[in-house]
C-alpha cells in the first residue's frame, strides 16, 4: 500500500511542507507516493485542468521507424526487424504550462510509442538535453518542493532555493545546458535524448548498455534571439506541419554504447565523451495532427513499457515514473483531456 512519508523517519530527511500542511520527508531511500508527486507538480508549477502535469503544450504526430542491421546485432527486439514499424509521436514544450512560449530557450520533448507485432509496444519520453535535473525521485520531489511558491509571498523563497541548490548542485546542469542552446527552430531540428540507460539484449543473451539520442537528419537548427522574438510564442505546431509536408522530418535513432565502468544508472550523468555510437534506425515523421486531438492524447509514454530484447538499467528514475504518469493521466482524463 502507498503511504505518506512520515516526517523524521530518516536522519537525512529534507522536510517539505505540502499544501495540506502535512510534513513529508524526502530521504534518499524513501518511497514517494505517486499522488504526492503529482500534487507537488501542481503545487509548484500550477494546476491546469485537462493537461499533462508535465509537457502540457503538445501536439500529436505519426511516424514510421525502420531498424538497422547494426541494431539487430545488439538486440532481438522486433522493433529492429528492418520492416517499417508505425509510431505515435508527441512533441511538446517542457513544463506544466499549456500556454508556455515556443520562442524562448528551454526544454522540448519528443515522446514515442512504437506499435510492434504481436501487441508489443515501446514507449519513451525524450528531452532536448543530454541530462535530467535529478538523479533520484526523492531529489526531483525535493527540487520541486524547493521551488513551490511561499503561501505568504506568492513566490518561491529564494533562500530555500539557494540552500537546495547548494546541497544538490547537479540539479542545475540540465537548465545550464538548455540555457546554452539556441531556441529550437522546429520540433524537427533539435536532438532528443533518453537520458536514462537501457540494456540491449542480443541472440546470445549478451547485454549491451547504452544511452540513446534522436538526431535530426537535416541537422540541428536554432534561432537567433531576434528571429525567435519575431516568430512569437506559438509557431512550433504550424512550423512542424509545414516542414513535414514540404521537406520531411526524420531522426537517426542512435545508441551511445557504455563501456565497462561507465555509469548508466544516473540521468544527471552523460556517458563520457567519444563513446562509440551505433545507428539503430531512422524515425520518419509522416503526419502532424491538424488540431488538439490525435492518438497521443491518452498515452502516458511510460518508460517501463518496452519490447522483449530491451531492458531498463538500474536508474531509479525509470520505475518511479510509471505511477505518477498514470495519476496524471487519470486526472487529465476525468477533467477532460486537452493539449493545445
Ligand atoms: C520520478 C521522476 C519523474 C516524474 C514523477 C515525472 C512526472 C511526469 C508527469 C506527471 C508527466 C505527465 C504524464 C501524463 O499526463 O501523461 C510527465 C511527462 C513527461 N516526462 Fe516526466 N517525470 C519524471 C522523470 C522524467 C525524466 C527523467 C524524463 C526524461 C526523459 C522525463 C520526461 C518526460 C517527458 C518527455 C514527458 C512528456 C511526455 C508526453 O509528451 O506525454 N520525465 N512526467
Amino acid at each position: 500500500m502507498l503511504k505518506p512519508i512520515v516526517a523524521g523517519s530518516a536522519a537525512a530527511a529534507a522536510l517539505l511542507t505540502l499544501g495540506a500542511g502535512v510534513q513529508w520527508a524526502a530521504a534518499s531511500d524513501e518511497h514517494i507516493s505517486p499522488v504526492a508527486f503529482v500534487d507537488q507538480f501542481e503545487a509548484t508549477a500550477g494546476k491546469y485542468e485537462g493537461y499533462r502535469r508535465s509537457g502540457a503544450k503538445g501536439i500529436c504526430a505519426t511516424g514510421e521507424f525502420v531498424g538497422t542491421a547494426e541494431a539487430r546485432a545488439l538486440s532481438t527486439a522486433s522493433v529492429f526487424s528492418g520492416e517499417p514499424v508505425p509510431v505515435i509521436v508527441r512533441f511538446s514544450v517542457g513544463g506544466a504550462n499549456p500556454h508556455a512560449p515556443d520562442n524562448v530557450r528551454g526544454q522540448r520533448n519528443m515522446a514515442l510509442q512504437f506499435d510492434l507485432p504481436d501487441g508489443e509496444r515501446w514507449q519513451m519520453g525524450n528531452i532536448s538535453a543530454p541530462i535530467f535535473s535529478a538523479s533520484t525521485p526523492q531529489q526531483l520531489f525535493a527540487l520541486l518542493a524547493s521551488r513551490e511558491p511561499d503561501p505568504e509571498t506568492g513566490v518561491p523563497d529564494p533562500e530555500r532555493i539557494r540552500a537546495f541548490n547548494e546541497a544538490n548542485p547537479e540539479v542545475l546542469l540540465m537548465g545550464r545546458y538548455l540555457a546554452s542552446q539556441r531556441v529550437p527552430a522546429s520540433y524537427g531540428s533539435v536532438n532528443y535524448w533518453g537520458v536514462s540507460g537501457y540494456g540491449f539484449i542480443n541472440t546470445d543473451r549478451a547485454v549491451q548498455y547504452g544511452k540513446w539520442v534522436f538526431e535530426p537528419t537535416s541537422g540541428v537548427q536554432g534561432l537567433t534571439d531576434e528571429e525567435a522574438e519575431a516568430l512569437g510564442p506559438d509557431f512550433l505546431f504550424d512550423e512542424l506541419r509545414q516542414r513535414v509536408a514540404e521537406e520531411g522530418v526524420a531522426f537517426d535513432f542512435n545508441l551511445e554504447l557504455a563501456e565497462p565502468g561507465d555509469n548508466v544508472d544516473d540521468a544527471t550523468v552523460p556517458l563520457p565523451e567519444g563513446r562509440e555510437k551505433v545507428k539503430l534506425g531512422t524515425l520518419k515523421v509522416t503526419s502532424v495532427s491538424e488540431d488538439a486531438g490525435g492518438a497521443c492524447l491518452t498515452i502516458t509514454f511510460n518508460p517501463m513499457i518496452m519490447p522483449e530484447g530491451v531492458k531498463p538499467s538500474a536508474d531509479p528514475m525509470l520505475p518511479a515514473r510509471a505511477a505518477p504518469y498514470a495519476i496524471s493521466l487519470s486526472r487529465r482524463l476525468t477533467e477532460g483531456a486537452k493539449q493545445q
